[in-house]
């Protein structure tokens, strides 16, 4: 069976001393999972973070990072960076960041781009605004933001990375997708992807729902045919909660 990726995304919260604390405690509670860990964490985090699951099944990942290598870029983070302290995932092009941080399409495209050029997985956002879903235009949005977030990667590229389809009305705001319209938004994400790079490509791509995900709906979420995990934003700053979400199939 095709695995399941379960990340959190933590955005601007936890302190280095909180993270260190949070990983002793969730460690515990998920070492038997056969699901995929992982916590995007704030840089500043990243290093304890990943000090404190050595040895665990906890993956780290950040949550940003520029597309250039290197440079005259006041207060930006390289790819090659995050690689040399043993970062794994990066996302990319979270609707926060598109929203608030003039984060385009074009950039999107060129920050996987490097993000893979330095054997980083790619996290890639994607969503529609209640106003693009109520004018019946989701699936078009969602399906051209793929396209153009993934404009010239090869096969192989595109097998190292990872979906997350995020409404954005979903995020945030204790508004979860229904499980139907969820896995609907996700089959055409993947049909977009077999039309670029077939069938086979588009089957083995990881594709996480995130918006609202919790303890109390992960289950129905995940066993979707086509969801294969989640992007977890709120539920994902407690131990506990996270651990339940990971763990949803015991
Ligand atoms: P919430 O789970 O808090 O809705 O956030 C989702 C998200 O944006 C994860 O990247």
């Amino acid at each position: 069976m095709k695995r399941k990726v379960i990340a959190g995304n933590w955005k601007m919260n936890m302190l280095p001393n909180e993270t260190i604390k949070f990983i002793e405690e969730l460690t515990p509670m998920v070492k038997d999972t056969e699901n995929e860990v992982i916590l995007c964490v704030p840089y500043i985090d990243l290093f304890y973070a990943l000090l404190n699951a050595q040895g665990t099944n906890i993956k780290i990942g950040a949550q940003n990072m520029h597309y250039e290598e290197s440079g005259a870029y006041t207060g930006e983070i390289s790819g090659k960076m995050l690689k040399s302290i043993g970062v794994e995932y990066v996302i990319i092009g979270h609707s926060e960041r598109r929203q608030y941080f003039a984060e385009t399409d074009e950039t999107v495209n060129k920050k996987i781009k490097t993000a893979l050029a330095n054997e980083l997985k790619p996290i890639v956002c994607v969503g529609e605004t209640l106003s693009q879903r109520e004018a019946g235009k989701a699936e078009k949005i969602i399906t051209k933001q793929t396209e153009l977030a993934l404009e010239g990667l090869t096969e192989k590229q595109v097998k190292e990375l990872i979906i997350a389809y995020e409404p954005i009305w979903a995020i945030g705001t204790g508004k979860t997708a229904t499980k139907e319209d969820a896995n609907e938004a996700i089959k055409a994400i993947r049909n977009k992807i077999a039309k670029i790079y077939g069938q086979t490509v588009a089957d083995g791509v990881i594709i996480q729902y995130g918006g609202s995900v919790k303890s109390s709906n992960a289950k129905e979420l995940f066993e979707m045919s086509d969801i294969d995990g989640g992007l977890v934003g709120g539920a994902s700053l407690k131990p506990e909660e996270f651990s339940k979400i990971v763990n949803y199939n015991k």
